[in-house]
Protein backbone atom coordinates (compact mmCIF):
# COMPACT_ATOMS: atom_id res chain seq x y z
CA UNK A 1 0.00 0.00 0.00
CA UNK A 2 1.43 3.28 -0.89
CA UNK A 3 1.99 5.62 2.00
CA UNK A 4 2.71 9.19 2.23
CA UNK A 5 4.76 11.38 4.57
CA UNK A 6 8.03 12.72 5.03
CA UNK A 7 9.10 12.26 1.90
CA UNK A 8 5.96 14.30 0.41
CA UNK A 9 5.26 17.62 -0.81
CA UNK A 10 2.25 17.80 1.56
CA UNK A 11 2.50 19.21 5.08
CA UNK A 12 0.52 17.03 6.87
CA UNK A 13 -0.88 17.55 10.51
CA UNK A 14 1.51 15.19 11.88
CA UNK A 15 4.45 15.15 9.98
CA UNK A 16 5.86 11.89 11.24
CA UNK A 17 3.37 9.96 10.60
CA UNK A 18 2.95 7.96 6.94
CA UNK A 19 -0.49 8.07 5.65
CA UNK A 20 -2.11 5.61 3.32
CA UNK A 21 -3.70 6.56 0.27
CA UNK A 22 -7.55 6.76 0.22
CA UNK A 23 -9.31 6.52 -3.44
CA UNK A 24 -13.00 6.27 -3.10
CA UNK A 25 -16.02 6.56 -1.04
CA UNK A 26 -19.67 5.59 -1.21
CA UNK A 27 -21.71 5.48 1.32
CA UNK A 28 -20.71 4.36 4.93
CA UNK A 29 -17.03 3.21 3.17
CA UNK A 30 -13.59 4.20 2.42
CA UNK A 31 -12.07 2.51 0.02
CA UNK A 32 -7.61 2.74 0.01
CA UNK A 33 -5.51 2.21 -2.99
CA UNK A 34 -5.34 -1.70 -2.88
CA UNK A 35 -9.17 -1.94 -2.39
CA UNK A 36 -9.20 -2.22 1.00
CA UNK A 37 -12.44 -1.41 2.65
CA UNK A 38 -13.16 0.61 5.63
CA UNK A 39 -16.19 1.44 7.72
CA UNK A 40 -16.10 5.27 7.94
CA UNK A 41 -17.04 5.43 11.56
CA UNK A 42 -16.89 8.63 12.23
CA UNK A 43 -17.94 10.80 8.78
CA UNK A 44 -14.30 12.02 8.59
CA UNK A 45 -14.64 13.98 11.60
CA UNK A 46 -18.80 14.25 11.87
CA UNK A 47 -18.92 15.84 8.62
CA UNK A 48 -20.41 13.38 5.55
CA UNK A 49 -23.16 13.46 7.20
CA UNK A 50 -25.33 11.76 4.07
CA UNK A 51 -22.47 9.70 3.45
CA UNK A 52 -20.00 8.99 0.79
CA UNK A 53 -20.52 9.31 -3.61
CA UNK A 54 -23.88 10.61 -3.44
CA UNK A 55 -24.47 11.26 -7.43
CA UNK A 56 -27.29 13.83 -7.25
CA UNK A 57 -25.17 16.41 -4.98
CA UNK A 58 -22.04 15.24 -7.19
CA UNK A 59 -24.12 16.36 -10.48
CA UNK A 60 -25.72 19.32 -9.09
CA UNK A 61 -22.18 20.87 -8.20
CA UNK A 62 -20.92 20.11 -11.76
CA UNK A 63 -23.63 22.04 -13.02
CA UNK A 64 -23.54 24.91 -10.96
CA UNK A 65 -19.73 25.22 -11.49
CA UNK A 66 -20.47 25.01 -15.10
CA UNK A 67 -23.34 27.41 -14.74
CA UNK A 68 -21.23 30.08 -12.23
CA UNK A 69 -18.98 28.64 -9.49
CA UNK A 70 -17.86 32.47 -7.82
CA UNK A 71 -19.72 35.69 -7.38
CA UNK A 72 -18.94 37.51 -3.95
CA UNK A 73 -21.34 38.16 -1.76
CA UNK A 74 -20.72 42.15 -1.29
CA UNK A 75 -22.40 42.66 -4.41
CA UNK A 76 -24.30 39.59 -5.71
CA UNK A 77 -27.16 37.28 -4.50
CA UNK A 78 -27.59 34.01 -6.11
CA UNK A 79 -30.39 31.34 -6.38
CA UNK A 80 -28.94 28.61 -4.59
CA UNK A 81 -27.89 30.52 -1.63
CA UNK A 82 -31.17 31.82 -1.09
CA UNK A 83 -32.37 28.82 -1.65
CA UNK A 84 -30.01 27.34 0.84
CA UNK A 85 -30.90 30.17 3.52
CA UNK A 86 -34.91 29.06 3.41
CA UNK A 87 -33.70 25.67 3.77
CA UNK A 88 -31.91 26.22 6.55
CA UNK A 89 -34.47 28.43 8.45
CA UNK A 90 -37.44 25.73 7.52
CA UNK A 91 -35.25 23.44 9.72
CA UNK A 92 -34.31 25.61 12.23
CA UNK A 93 -35.64 26.36 15.88
CA UNK A 94 -38.40 29.18 16.33
CA UNK A 95 -37.24 32.45 15.81
CA UNK A 96 -34.01 31.48 13.87
CA UNK A 97 -34.27 32.78 10.28
CA UNK A 98 -31.56 35.15 8.90
CA UNK A 99 -28.27 32.59 7.91
CA UNK A 100 -24.59 34.69 7.55
CA UNK A 101 -22.84 32.12 5.48
CA UNK A 102 -18.73 30.94 5.52
CA UNK A 103 -17.15 28.54 5.03
CA UNK A 104 -15.91 26.11 8.28
CA UNK A 105 -16.68 25.80 11.65
CA UNK A 106 -13.86 28.26 13.58
CA UNK A 107 -15.36 30.73 10.91
CA UNK A 108 -18.77 30.47 11.92
CA UNK A 109 -18.09 30.52 15.59
CA UNK A 110 -15.41 33.36 14.99
CA UNK A 111 -17.75 34.79 13.41
CA UNK A 112 -20.63 34.83 15.97
CA UNK A 113 -18.39 36.07 18.69
CA UNK A 114 -18.04 39.34 16.57
CA UNK A 115 -21.83 39.34 15.94
CA UNK A 116 -22.41 39.65 19.22
CA UNK A 117 -19.79 42.29 20.42
CA UNK A 118 -21.36 44.25 17.04
CA UNK A 119 -24.59 43.56 18.46
CA UNK A 120 -24.41 45.28 21.07
CA UNK A 121 -22.04 47.98 19.61
CA UNK A 122 -25.43 48.87 17.23
CA UNK A 123 -28.12 48.25 20.54
CA UNK A 124 -26.42 50.31 22.80
CA UNK A 125 -23.91 52.46 20.98
CA UNK A 126 -20.06 52.50 20.03
CA UNK A 127 -19.49 52.82 24.27
CA UNK A 128 -21.18 49.62 24.97
CA UNK A 129 -18.35 47.39 26.82
CA UNK A 130 -20.15 43.66 26.72
CA UNK A 131 -16.87 42.04 24.83
CA UNK A 132 -16.05 38.76 26.52
CA UNK A 133 -17.61 35.45 25.57
CA UNK A 134 -17.82 33.01 28.47
CA UNK A 135 -16.86 29.17 27.39
CA UNK A 136 -16.40 25.93 29.02
CA UNK A 137 -13.95 23.48 29.27
CA UNK A 138 -13.59 20.49 27.76
CA UNK A 139 -15.05 22.27 24.46
CA UNK A 140 -14.36 22.69 21.33
CA UNK A 141 -15.22 25.73 18.92
CA UNK A 142 -12.22 25.80 16.12
CA UNK A 143 -8.55 26.85 15.69
CA UNK A 144 -8.48 30.06 14.79
CA UNK A 145 -7.39 32.59 17.44
CA UNK A 146 -11.07 33.48 18.64
CA UNK A 147 -12.46 30.35 18.59
CA UNK A 148 -9.76 28.76 20.44
CA UNK A 149 -9.79 31.39 22.76
CA UNK A 150 -13.37 30.70 23.35
CA UNK A 151 -12.64 26.37 23.13
CA UNK A 152 -11.37 24.74 26.37
CA UNK A 153 -9.58 21.94 24.82
CA UNK A 154 -6.61 22.09 26.64
CA UNK A 155 -3.56 20.27 24.49
CA UNK A 156 -4.83 22.18 21.88
CA UNK A 157 -4.73 25.62 23.66
CA UNK A 158 -1.78 25.56 25.25
CA UNK A 159 1.04 26.16 22.78
CA UNK A 160 -0.96 29.28 21.70
CA UNK A 161 -1.51 30.65 24.79
CA UNK A 162 -0.03 33.94 24.58
CA UNK A 163 -2.38 34.89 21.77
CA UNK A 164 -5.41 33.54 23.52
CA UNK A 165 -7.88 36.47 24.55
CA UNK A 166 -8.52 36.31 28.07
CA UNK A 167 -12.52 34.63 28.52
CA UNK A 168 -13.37 33.25 31.01
CA UNK A 169 -14.25 29.26 31.25
CA UNK A 170 -17.33 27.04 33.18
CA UNK A 171 -17.18 23.70 33.70
CA UNK A 172 -18.86 21.29 30.99
CA UNK A 173 -21.36 18.54 32.37
CA UNK A 174 -19.24 16.07 32.25
CA UNK A 175 -21.09 13.38 34.30
CA UNK A 176 -19.01 10.76 34.38
CA UNK A 177 -16.44 12.41 36.22
CA UNK A 178 -19.01 14.93 37.98
CA UNK A 179 -17.15 17.55 40.22
CA UNK A 180 -20.53 17.52 42.55
CA UNK A 181 -20.26 14.02 42.59
CA UNK A 182 -23.80 13.89 41.25
CA UNK A 183 -26.45 11.49 39.30
CA UNK A 184 -27.18 13.16 36.41
CA UNK A 185 -31.05 12.22 36.73
CA UNK A 186 -31.51 14.63 40.30
CA UNK A 187 -28.70 16.82 39.96
CA UNK A 188 -29.97 20.33 39.96
CA UNK A 189 -26.92 20.86 37.03
CA UNK A 190 -24.68 22.95 39.70
CA UNK A 191 -22.24 23.36 36.16
CA UNK A 192 -24.84 25.30 34.90
CA UNK A 193 -25.29 27.76 37.66
CA UNK A 194 -21.61 28.54 37.18
CA UNK A 195 -22.41 30.68 34.17
CA UNK A 196 -24.24 32.84 36.52
CA UNK A 197 -21.43 32.67 39.14
CA UNK A 198 -18.60 33.47 35.70
CA UNK A 199 -21.11 36.11 34.46
CA UNK A 200 -21.36 37.75 38.14
CA UNK A 201 -17.50 37.71 39.16
CA UNK A 202 -16.90 39.74 35.26
CA UNK A 203 -19.64 42.02 35.58
CA UNK A 204 -23.09 41.19 33.08
CA UNK A 205 -22.27 44.82 31.54
CA UNK A 206 -18.97 43.37 30.12
CA UNK A 207 -20.63 39.84 28.53
CA UNK A 208 -21.83 39.60 25.27
CA UNK A 209 -22.82 35.80 24.94
CA UNK A 210 -22.25 32.33 26.05
CA UNK A 211 -20.85 29.90 23.74
CA UNK A 212 -21.55 26.19 24.17
CA UNK A 213 -21.83 22.70 21.96
CA UNK A 214 -25.04 21.24 22.74
CA UNK A 215 -23.13 17.97 23.31
CA UNK A 216 -19.72 18.04 23.07
CA UNK A 217 -17.81 17.00 20.36
CA UNK A 218 -14.03 16.56 19.47
CA UNK A 219 -12.84 17.82 23.09
CA UNK A 220 -14.31 15.20 25.01
CA UNK A 221 -16.25 12.54 22.95
CA UNK A 222 -19.89 12.85 23.20
CA UNK A 223 -21.20 14.71 26.84
CA UNK A 224 -24.18 14.64 26.75
CA UNK A 225 -25.93 17.31 29.34
CA UNK A 226 -28.52 16.34 31.92
CA UNK A 227 -31.93 17.45 30.23
CA UNK A 228 -32.16 20.90 32.19
CA UNK A 229 -29.20 22.25 31.28
CA UNK A 230 -29.73 23.96 28.43
CA UNK A 231 -33.07 25.61 29.37
CA UNK A 232 -30.75 26.89 32.48
CA UNK A 233 -28.36 28.15 30.80
CA UNK A 234 -30.66 29.98 28.36
CA UNK A 235 -32.90 31.54 31.52
CA UNK A 236 -29.56 32.45 32.96
CA UNK A 237 -28.65 34.04 29.50
CA UNK A 238 -31.81 35.78 29.55
CA UNK A 239 -31.67 36.68 32.98
CA UNK A 240 -28.26 38.78 32.21
CA UNK A 241 -28.89 40.30 28.87
CA UNK A 242 -26.22 37.88 27.33
CA UNK A 243 -26.36 36.13 24.40
CA UNK A 244 -26.96 32.44 24.45
CA UNK A 245 -24.64 30.69 21.04
CA UNK A 246 -25.36 26.83 20.38
CA UNK A 247 -22.02 25.39 18.65
CA UNK A 248 -24.27 23.33 16.59
CA UNK A 249 -21.49 22.63 14.04
CA UNK A 250 -20.83 19.26 14.83
CA UNK A 251 -24.48 18.38 16.29
CA UNK A 252 -26.57 20.26 13.30
CA UNK A 253 -28.31 18.58 10.62
CA UNK A 254 -29.25 15.15 12.44
CA UNK A 255 -26.42 14.23 13.95
CA UNK A 256 -28.23 13.76 17.39
CA UNK A 257 -30.67 12.38 15.93
CA UNK A 258 -33.16 15.89 15.70
CA UNK A 259 -32.46 18.51 13.35
CA UNK A 260 -30.34 20.74 15.81
CA UNK A 261 -29.13 19.00 18.81
CA UNK A 262 -30.98 21.89 21.02
CA UNK A 263 -33.87 20.82 19.47
CA UNK A 264 -33.68 17.47 22.67
CA UNK A 265 -33.97 20.34 24.80
CA UNK A 266 -36.28 22.92 23.58
CA UNK A 267 -34.31 25.20 24.21
CA UNK A 268 -34.06 27.50 21.44
CA UNK A 269 -30.46 30.04 21.37
CA UNK A 270 -29.77 33.70 19.94
CA UNK A 271 -27.49 32.21 17.81
CA UNK A 272 -26.72 28.75 16.16
CA UNK A 273 -23.04 28.03 14.44
CA UNK A 274 -23.31 25.44 11.57
CA UNK A 275 -20.74 23.63 9.22
CA UNK A 276 -19.90 20.37 8.47
CA UNK A 277 -23.07 17.96 7.99
CA UNK A 278 -24.25 21.19 6.06
CA UNK A 279 -21.66 20.48 3.06
CA UNK A 280 -21.73 17.22 4.39
CA UNK A 281 -17.80 17.23 3.49
CA UNK A 282 -18.98 18.15 -0.48
CA UNK A 283 -17.88 21.25 -0.32
CA UNK A 284 -16.66 23.80 2.46
CA UNK A 285 -19.37 25.20 3.90
CA UNK A 286 -20.64 26.71 7.18
CA UNK A 287 -22.95 29.31 8.93
CA UNK A 288 -24.23 31.70 11.58
CA UNK A 289 -28.01 31.66 12.02
CA UNK A 290 -29.37 34.30 14.10
CA UNK A 291 -32.76 35.32 15.63
CA UNK A 292 -34.77 38.32 13.57
CA UNK A 293 -34.29 40.87 16.12
CA UNK A 294 -30.00 40.43 16.07
CA UNK A 295 -30.30 41.18 11.67
CA UNK A 296 -33.07 43.36 12.64
CA UNK A 297 -30.74 45.26 15.31
CA UNK A 298 -27.52 45.68 12.47
CA UNK A 299 -30.76 46.86 9.71
CA UNK A 300 -32.06 49.81 12.32
CA UNK A 301 -27.69 50.53 12.92
CA UNK A 302 -24.99 50.96 10.61
CA UNK A 303 -26.29 48.09 8.28
CA UNK A 304 -23.33 46.38 7.63
CA UNK A 305 -21.67 43.85 10.49
CA UNK A 306 -17.86 44.36 9.51
CA UNK A 307 -16.88 41.19 8.88
CA UNK A 308 -16.86 38.63 6.20
CA UNK A 309 -14.13 35.93 4.02
CA UNK A 310 -13.96 36.06 0.58
CA UNK A 311 -15.90 32.48 0.00
CA UNK A 312 -18.88 33.22 1.84
CA UNK A 313 -22.29 32.25 0.27
CA UNK A 314 -20.77 31.65 -3.09
CA UNK A 315 -22.77 30.10 -5.43
CA UNK A 316 -20.82 26.35 -5.59
CA UNK A 317 -20.89 25.77 -2.24
CA UNK A 318 -24.56 26.92 -1.81
CA UNK A 319 -25.43 24.38 -4.66
CA UNK A 320 -23.72 21.66 -3.44
CA UNK A 321 -25.77 22.61 0.73
CA UNK A 322 -29.15 22.54 -1.02
CA UNK A 323 -28.44 19.55 -2.70
CA UNK A 324 -27.27 17.89 0.48
CA UNK A 325 -30.01 19.04 2.29
CA UNK A 326 -32.26 17.92 -0.43
CA UNK A 327 -31.10 14.62 -0.14
CA UNK A 328 -30.72 14.52 4.03
CA UNK A 329 -34.58 15.62 3.75
CA UNK A 330 -35.76 13.47 1.15
CA UNK A 331 -34.50 10.37 3.10
CA UNK A 332 -35.25 11.06 6.70
CA UNK A 333 -32.09 10.93 8.10
CA UNK A 334 -32.41 12.52 11.24
CA UNK A 335 -35.14 9.38 11.83
CA UNK A 336 -32.32 7.42 11.12
CA UNK A 337 -30.18 8.98 12.62
CA UNK A 338 -31.75 8.29 15.83
CA UNK A 339 -33.73 4.70 15.40
CA UNK A 340 -29.82 3.87 14.47
CA UNK A 341 -27.82 5.17 17.09
CA UNK A 342 -30.39 4.15 19.51
CA UNK A 343 -29.60 0.15 17.60
CA UNK A 344 -25.79 0.89 17.84
CA UNK A 345 -25.63 1.69 21.68
CA UNK A 346 -27.55 -1.53 21.91
CA UNK A 347 -24.97 -3.22 20.08
CA UNK A 348 -22.29 -1.91 21.76
CA UNK A 349 -22.81 -3.11 25.21
CA UNK A 350 -20.75 -6.02 25.37
CA UNK A 351 -18.13 -3.22 25.33
CA UNK A 352 -20.14 -2.95 29.18
CA UNK A 353 -17.27 -6.20 30.19
CA UNK A 354 -14.15 -4.96 28.30
CA UNK A 355 -11.81 -3.61 31.15
CA UNK A 356 -10.56 -0.38 29.80
CA UNK A 357 -14.11 0.96 28.66
CA UNK A 358 -14.76 3.57 31.55
CA UNK A 359 -18.10 4.85 29.82
CA UNK A 360 -20.27 4.77 26.93
CA UNK A 361 -22.17 7.70 26.04
CA UNK A 362 -23.87 9.97 23.24
CA UNK A 363 -27.41 10.33 21.66
CA UNK A 364 -28.50 9.76 18.12
CA UNK A 365 -25.27 8.98 15.86
CA UNK A 366 -22.58 11.14 18.06
CA UNK A 367 -21.04 8.48 20.83
CA UNK A 368 -18.37 8.41 22.80
CA UNK A 369 -15.80 5.86 24.28
CA UNK A 370 -13.87 7.42 27.09
CA UNK A 371 -11.00 4.51 27.95
CA UNK A 372 -9.53 4.21 31.42
CA UNK A 373 -6.50 2.31 33.22
CA UNK A 374 -9.10 1.21 35.98
CA UNK A 375 -12.20 0.65 35.55
CA UNK A 376 -13.74 0.84 39.15
CA UNK A 377 -11.73 4.15 40.19
CA UNK A 378 -11.84 5.39 36.79
CA UNK A 379 -8.47 6.76 36.56
CA UNK A 380 -7.01 7.56 33.67
CA UNK A 381 -4.02 6.77 31.43
CA UNK A 382 -1.23 8.28 32.54
CA UNK A 383 -0.74 11.50 30.60
CA UNK A 384 -0.07 11.89 27.52
CA UNK A 385 -2.87 13.72 25.56
CA UNK A 386 -5.17 10.94 23.49
CA UNK A 387 -1.89 8.09 22.97
CA UNK A 388 -3.97 5.27 23.96
CA UNK A 389 -6.89 6.85 22.14
CA UNK A 390 -4.38 6.51 19.10
CA UNK A 391 -3.35 3.36 19.65
CA UNK A 392 -7.34 2.73 19.94
CA UNK A 393 -7.71 4.03 16.63
CA UNK A 394 -4.82 1.94 14.85
CA UNK A 395 -6.06 -1.57 16.37
CA UNK A 396 -9.55 -0.48 15.13
CA UNK A 397 -7.95 0.70 11.54
CA UNK A 398 -6.86 -2.82 11.46
CA UNK A 399 -10.55 -4.27 12.21
CA UNK A 400 -11.88 -2.11 9.52
CA UNK A 401 -12.84 0.95 10.69
CA UNK A 402 -12.22 4.61 11.20
CA UNK A 403 -12.72 6.31 14.45
CA UNK A 404 -12.11 10.15 16.13
CA UNK A 405 -9.51 10.02 19.02
CA UNK A 406 -8.97 12.73 21.45
CA UNK A 407 -7.46 13.07 24.78
CA UNK A 408 -6.58 15.45 27.58
CA UNK A 409 -10.28 15.69 28.96
CA UNK A 410 -9.57 14.60 32.46
CA UNK A 411 -6.84 17.53 33.69
CA UNK A 412 -5.97 19.11 30.28
CA UNK A 413 -3.04 16.17 29.46
CA UNK A 414 -4.20 12.77 30.87
CA UNK A 415 -8.15 11.38 29.53
CA UNK A 416 -8.48 8.98 26.48
CA UNK A 417 -11.84 8.96 23.95
CA UNK A 418 -12.78 8.56 20.84
CA UNK A 419 -16.12 9.65 18.85
CA UNK A 420 -17.79 7.09 16.70
CA UNK A 421 -20.38 8.68 13.79
CA UNK A 422 -20.50 7.46 10.91
CA UNK A 423 -22.95 8.57 7.76
CA UNK A 424 -26.65 8.99 8.90
CA UNK A 425 -27.22 7.18 6.05
CA UNK A 426 -26.26 3.45 7.85
CA UNK A 427 -28.59 0.79 7.59
CA UNK A 428 -28.45 -2.30 10.35
CA UNK A 429 -26.08 -4.40 8.82
CA UNK A 430 -23.64 -1.52 8.32
CA UNK A 431 -24.40 -0.91 12.29
CA UNK A 432 -23.90 -4.47 13.20
CA UNK A 433 -20.17 -4.07 10.79
CA UNK A 434 -19.68 -1.21 12.81
CA UNK A 435 -20.10 -2.45 16.50
CA UNK A 436 -18.08 -6.07 15.63
CA UNK A 437 -15.13 -3.97 14.81
CA UNK A 438 -15.23 -1.33 17.53
CA UNK A 439 -15.95 -4.68 20.16
CA UNK A 440 -13.34 -6.48 18.80
CA UNK A 441 -10.47 -3.87 18.35
CA UNK A 442 -11.27 -2.86 21.75
CA UNK A 443 -10.64 -6.47 22.82
CA UNK A 444 -7.29 -6.07 21.36
CA UNK A 445 -6.42 -3.09 23.13
CA UNK A 446 -7.26 -5.02 26.42
CA UNK A 447 -4.99 -7.59 25.76
CA UNK A 448 -2.07 -5.45 25.02
CA UNK A 449 -2.78 -3.16 27.45
CA UNK A 450 -3.66 -5.41 30.43
C1 LIG B 1 -18.28 22.14 17.72
C2 LIG B 1 -17.23 22.58 16.75
N1 LIG B 1 -17.08 23.89 16.50
C3 LIG B 1 -16.14 24.33 15.62
C4 LIG B 1 -15.32 23.45 14.95
C5 LIG B 1 -14.30 23.96 13.98
O1 LIG B 1 -14.70 23.65 12.69
P1 LIG B 1 -13.65 23.68 11.45
O2 LIG B 1 -12.70 22.59 11.69
O3 LIG B 1 -14.55 23.48 10.26
O4 LIG B 1 -13.02 25.01 11.44
C6 LIG B 1 -15.47 22.08 15.17
C7 LIG B 1 -14.60 21.11 14.47
O5 LIG B 1 -14.46 19.98 14.85
C8 LIG B 1 -16.45 21.63 16.10
O6 LIG B 1 -16.61 20.32 16.36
Amino acid sequence: MRRYGRGANVFFRNVQKDHPVIVRGEGIYLYDDEGNRYIDGCSGALVTNIGHGVEPVAEAIYRQAKTLAFSHLSRFASEPLMKLGEMVAGIAPPGLGRLYMVSGGSEATESAMKMARQYFLERDGTNSPKHLVISRWNSFHGNTVGSMSMSGIVPRRRPYQPYLLDFPHVNAPYCYRCPYGREPEECGVPCAYELQQAIDMAGAEYVSAFIAEPVVGAAAGALVPPAAYHRAVRDICDRHDVLYIADEVMTGFGRTGEHFAVDHWDAVPDMMTLAKGMGSGYMPLGGVLVREDIWSTFYRGTGRFVHGHTYGGNPLASAAGVAVLDYYLEHDLVQNSSQMGAMLMEKLEPLGRNPLVGDLRGIGLMIGIELVRDKGTKEPFPRSPGAVAEKATGLLMDAGVVVYPGGGTVDGEAGDHFLVGPPLTIDEAGIEELAEGIISGLNRLAEIES
